[in-house]
């Protein structure tokens, strides 16, 4: 066995760029070993490298002892230097499922670059490994094809994003990353300050503030590929630092940052061959709850909720009466067609479902071979149930859910159900992609148990100009110029036109309960700007992660970004966050309590 890379002669030949035209060539591979599988006479190599993988061949008969002896030894992840020549894997030798099947490599040579320890788990596409494992050895795992692919197509993504928006005119500028807390809604992750004891940096949450004072430095179009950073409880599609397509334009109209919206995402798309057909169909806030009961929804199917609120009144039903009597009260359903065949297990745990999404309980009736079968039987009188049933447009084989409650845990349940109950039906068809704009948001959103009015967008959404007399005394019904984009019902962007005018947002800041005092110390800077000359201005930003996932088909915006942190906010390769030293802590004047006492 040699160790002594080859001559240095022969240019590396990308694995999987190899094809039967190639035959006959002689080549020089480098790259990871896959499988060996030794059949005495004959020893077989997968060499992988970033191009794909090939066949190697050493055949004891013909290749020199000292190659095959080290081709016996080669294991799984080494990182070899071979040099052969192609050939054709002849009649029914072929393997149609790789891109290079019908040639291999006759070796001639083999050296080790670099050994490899037995790898945790086996570097393949089907892989039965557990994620957390993956995510500790990641590097490993970003050698698995189908991840690389994921890269592949996330700097394909980004680079169209910024071509597109260059072409358009907007300057891309890069905005701090140590700057003062915004008010996006999440916690901030803070960074101390060694030279003034006691005071934070905080990572930006986003660059709204910075983009809102270019505009009205005069910038007019800009945009960033901007990480972001909040400390919020994680999911499938949310991770504490994640990357934006933050966007902002002056004198824009709604329909101006739509149009740039809707080309971006068709170019970036196209780049996973999906095609997005812009334009993109448009539903108020108020209509998205309406018929999906949730304010990003899945368009790929139907199954819209239905108001029955006219004939649950005065029926006598106890869970209709008590949802009906007090203000904000709902009796809402969902007809699911084919859904009397769903079992009692599976009403339970659509029960359960409902529950989790905050409503009191679930009601269902099922009409199936003519009967009607339903818990409310015994409360609803025939022409009650038949009035419910004709209102919801229950045929033979459906089921209706319905939820009598407020109206927001009615809509947010029956919307949940809507998404489970398409599963259950199959209706959610992987292939196929459904953009759509969400508009009108409501300004202020109540919250109960802080009793007090916060920003559904953020605090500088413009609210619109016809909703403003009413912000004093009617905050609730003011409609704010925000729009989101969602795709397969998942929120792509979310944006907004904004306050431009210092008296405004005053006015807003004053409905949020945000003193004077307050928004001069948390935003004077962005105060003080907008008495400069502001132009009237907006934008948008829109998650690259979640863009990137959606477009490579995967399940989780972990895959897409190179090195995620689990749903508990730890980095499992380097194991972030960490202690530090004392020595680092007292430099920065930080006391650290023991747990618990925080
Ligand atoms: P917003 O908070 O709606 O708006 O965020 C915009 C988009 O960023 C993505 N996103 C996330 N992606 C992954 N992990 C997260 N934790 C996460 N949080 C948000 C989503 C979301 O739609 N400054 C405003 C934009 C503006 O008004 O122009 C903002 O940040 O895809």
């Amino acid at each position: 066995m040699s160790n002594v890379p080859g001559p240095q002669s022969l240019a590396r030949q990308p694995a999987g760029e190899l094809r039967p035209k190639d035959a006959g060539r002689r080549v020089r591979l480098q790259g990871w070993v896959g499988r060996r599988r030794d059949l005495g006479e004959l020893i077989f190599l997968t060499v992988r490298d970033r191009s794909g993988t090939v066949q190697v061949l050493f055949d004891r008969l013909r290749c020199p002892l000292e190659a095959v002896a080290g081709a016996s030894e080669a294991r799984s992840e080494d990182v070899v230097d071979i040099e052969g020549e192609v050939a054709l894997r002849g009649e029914g030798r072929g393997n149609a499922e790789q891109a290079t099947g019908e040639i291999e490599v006759i070796a001639t040579r083999v050296a080790f670059l670099a050994r490899s320890d037995t790898p945790p788990f086996q570097v393949e596409d089907r892989t039965n490994a557990a994620e957390d494992l993956r995510l500790e050895y990641r590097y490993l795992d970003l050698r698995r094809p189908a991840m690389l692919r994921n890269f592949v197509l996330r700097d394909e993504i980004v680079f169209r994003v910024r071509k597109i928006l260059h072409e358009k005119g907007f300057l891309e500028v890069e905005t701090p990353m140590l700057t003062r807390s915004t008010p996006e809604g999440a916690r901030d992750f803070l960074v101390p300050s060694r030279v003034h004891p006691g005071q934070f940096y905080a990572l930006p949450q986003s660059p709204q503030i910075f983009k809102q004072i270019l505009m009205v430095a005069g910038f007019e179009r800009y945009f960033q590929i901007a990480r972001c950073f909040r400390d919020e409880d994680l999911r499938a599609d949310r991770q504490p630092e994640f990357t934006q397509i933050d966007i902002e334009m002056s004198f824009p109209t709604e329909e101006d940052v739509f149009a740039v919206v809707e080309a971006l995402l068709a170019d970036a798309f196209a780049a996973a061959g999906i095609a997005c057909e812009p334009p993109f169909p448009r539903l108020t806030h108020s209509e998205a709850l309406e018929l999906y009961g949730t304010d990003r929804p899945d368009l790929r199917f139907g199954l819209p909720l239905v108001r029955l609120d006219g004939v649950a009144r005065g029926t006598g039903f106890a869970p209709f009466d008590k949802a009906l009597a007090g203000r904000g009260g709902a009796v809402r359903g969902l007809r699911v067609p084919g859904g009397a065949a769903f079992s009692r297990k599976k009403l339970d745990e659509l029960t359960e479902e409902a529950k989790r999404f905050g409503a009191g309980g679930l009601l269902w009736i099922k009409r199936a071979e003519g009967e009607i079968t339903s818990p409310a039987k015994k409360h609803l009188s025939p022409e009650a149930l038949s009035a419910v049933i004709d209102a919801a447009g229950v045929e033979e084989g459906d089921l209706l859910l319905i939820v009598a409650d407020r109206e927001k845990a009615a809509s947010a349940a029956l919307g949940a159900l809507r998404l489970r109950a398409a599963r259950e039906l199959d209706l959610l068809d992987e292939t196929r992609y459904r953009f759509c704009w969400v508009t009108d948001f409501p300004l202020l959103e109540w919250d109960d148990a802080a009793g007090r009015w916060f920003a559904t967008h953020h605090p500088f959404t413009s609210p619109r100009e016809e909703d403003l007399g009413r912000l004093e005394d009617d905050p609730g019904t003011v409609r704010a110029r925000a729009y989101d984009v969602v795709l397969n019902g998942t929120e792509l962007g979310g944006g907004s036109i904004r306050i431009h005018r210092a008296d405004v947002q005053r006015r807003v800041f004053q409905s949020l309960g945000i003193s004077e005092d307050e928004a001069r110390e948390k935003f004077g800077f962005l105060l003080d700007a907008l008495r400069f000359g502001a132009p009237p201005h907006g934008g948008i930003a829109l998650g690259v992660d979640r863009i990137c996932m959606l477009a490579a088909g995967a399940s989780s915006i972990r895959d897409v970004i190179a090195f995620p942190k689990t749903t508990s906010g730890t980095d499992l390769m380097s194991r972030a966050p960490s202690a530090v030293s004392g020595e680092q802590l007292r430099e920065l004047g930080i006391a650290v309590l023991p747990p618990g006492k925080s």
